[in-house]
Parts: C-alpha cells; sequence; structure tokens
C-alpha cells in the first residue's frame, strides 16, 4: 500500500469501463493502493465477475452501466449517489472506437463514440458534482480528482482512420482544461491522461501480426507498450496528494512518441 505523498488510501473512486482492459489496470492499481474501487461495465455479468475478482485486492463493487444514451450516465450517477455522499477520484476511461477508411467512412460512426468518449464524461460529471464537492471541501490539500483518458490519437496525427474518435479525444482534453477551470474554486482538479499505446482489445490488430507490431515499436522511443504500471503510476500520482496541485493538465504517456519528435 502507498504511504505518504502517494497515498490514496480510504479514498472512494469511480473507474468507468473498470471490468476490463485499461480501465480494469487502473481499478486494480486503485485498490491495491487502497482505495475503495465502483467499477463500471455494460455486461453485468462481466461486471459483477470483474468486481468479485477484484474484491481479493480490496473493496471493489461492480454497477452494470451502458454511457450511452446520456439517460443511462444519469443514472449510474444516481446508483453512486445513493451508495456514497462524496466521490474522491472519478476516472473516465470508458472509451469506444470505430476505424473505416476516410471515403466509406459512415456517419453513423459519429454519435455513439462521440455519446461514450466525450458527452458520457461530460455528463457524470455534472451528475457527480455535489459529491465531488463533499470531498473537495474535506481537505483543501487534497481535492477531489476528475481524470478523463483522452488519446495521443487526439494529440498527434496517428495513421489510424479512426475520425471520430481522434476527434472525441480532442475533445476531451479540451473539455477537460475548460472544466478544471471552471472546478477549480470548488477544489475539484481536472486532467486529462493521454496514452499512447497499451495492450487491450482496442490496439489487438496492431499486436495480431509480429511484423506490424515491430513495426509499430520502430516509432516508440522507448521501445515498448505501455504497462499496468504506467498508467497506474500516472493515475496514483494525478490522485494522490503529490498530484494535488496540478489541474487542466494534458499529461502524455507514450513511451516518448509525442515529446521525442
Ligand atoms: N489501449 C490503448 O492503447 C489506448 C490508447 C489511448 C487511449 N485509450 C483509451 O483508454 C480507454 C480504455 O480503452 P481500452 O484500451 O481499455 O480499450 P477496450 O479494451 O476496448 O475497453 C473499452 C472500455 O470502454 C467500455 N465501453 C465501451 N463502450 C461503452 C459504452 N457504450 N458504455 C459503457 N462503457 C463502454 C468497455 O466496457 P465494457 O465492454 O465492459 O462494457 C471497456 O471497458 C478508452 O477511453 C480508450 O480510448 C486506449
Amino acid at each position: 500500500m502507498s504511504t505518504g505523498l502517494f497515498d490514496i488510501s480510504g479514498k472512494v473512486a469511480l473507474v468507468t469501463g473498470g471490468a476490463s482492459g485499461m480501465g480494469r489496470m487502473i481499478a486494480e492499481g486503485l485498490l491495491q493502493a487502497g482505495a475503495k474501487v465502483y467499477i463500471t461495465s455494460r455486461k453485468p455479468a462481466d461486471c459483477e465477475a470483474a468486481a468479485a475478482e477484484m474484491s481479493r485486492i480490496g473493496t471493489c463493487i461492480g454497477i452494470a452501466a451502458d454511457l450511452d444514451p446520456p439517460e443511462a450516465v444519469v443514472e449510474l450517477a444516481n446508483k453512486i449517489k445513493a451508495l456514497e455522499d462524496k466521490l474522491d477520484i472519478l476516472i473516465n476511461n470508458a472509451g469506444r472506437t470505430w476505424g473505416a477508411p476516410l471515403e466509406s467512412f459512415p456517419d453513423k460512426a459519429w454519435a455513439p463514440v462521440m455519446a461514450v468518449n466525450v458527452q458520457g464524461p461530460f455528463t457524470l460529471i455534472r451528475e457527480l458534482l455535489p459529491l465531488l464537492k463533499n470531498s473537495g471541501a474535506d481537505n483543501s490539500d487534497n481535492p477531489a480528482r476528475v481524470i478523463n483518458i483522452g488519446s495521443l490519437a487526439g494529440k498527434a496525427v496517428e495513421p489510424l482512420p479512426a475520425y471520430s474518435y481522434v476527434a472525441s479525444k480532442a475533445a476531451i482534453h479540451h473539455l477537460s482544461r475548460v472544466l478544471a477551470a471552471e472546478l477549480a474554486p470548488d477544489n475539484i482538479t481536472v486532467n486529462a491522461v493521454v496514452p499512447g499505446y497499451f495492450p487491450t482489445k482496442m490496439t489487438a490488430h496492431i499486436r495480431k501480426e509480429e511484423d506490424t507490431s515491430q513495426e509499430f515499436l520502430a516509432r516508440v522511443p522507448l521501445a515498448r507498450y505501455g504497462t499496468a504500471e504506467d498508467i497506474v503510476g500516472l493515475c496514483i500520482f494525478l490522485s494522490s496528494r503529490a498530484g494535488a496541485y496540478i489541474t487542466g493538465g494534458e499529461h502524455i504517456i507514450d513511451g516518448g512518441m509525442f515529446g521525442c519528435h
């Protein structure tokens, strides 16, 4: 369990999409650091199973929820409000993508991607404001934290035919800064975490072929994919006393893909 500057034990966190992929990495990391963690998944059975498995580490509660449409997000927030008086850490991790060549990129690829990647996080922040404010009011040196998971693809021009996805990620980076300014007086920090490439379902197509993977890794100065430790380390930093003075930031975690070029 972490101590001192990086201590988050006893904090209450919500990680959307925490049953799998990067959300699962983050949820497990927060649990290992002593936080109580709520996770969501669209699939009730997966959500329950993931929460049961992670309960071996610490208190983990699964709530099945879709983040599209917004009414479902309001319902999720209401469930959290019925269970908690304050929320210390909100990690908007759930996300979806859509890949297709420009010439045939369908109109139907926009609404669902923007709904989950931008509107969902916004609605969840709005609805959970009373709980985040309660957390922020507790201790001026230890604000409530909102961490929105963006993407390198919303910051740099990556070779991905995922037009609605890259636009949605650029949008969540900027929205994070706007909300950081608005919520600072309530002692709530808002930061965007901007990951490069992590081995999850979303990047499975890159790792499928050895050649593609080598070609990709040649573009990463640190020559590897991100790991659970990498993403958890940054989230714990931003959620602990160590990161209390940081808000409105875009924190790139990509093995140097952005910064070294
Ligand atoms: N992997 C990477 O290299 C990478 C890079 C940059 C950014 N990211 C971002 O990291 C986040 C996690 O992605 P991942 O890599 O873990 O991909 P993933 O394995 O495909 O996971 C996507 C997550 O989003 C959730 N989700 C998708 N649609 C949803 C919906 N309509 N309602 C609620 N939840 C929904 C999924 O939950 P269920 O399926 O359980 O419902 C799942 O937990 C995303 O925001 C992604 O854009 C990933």
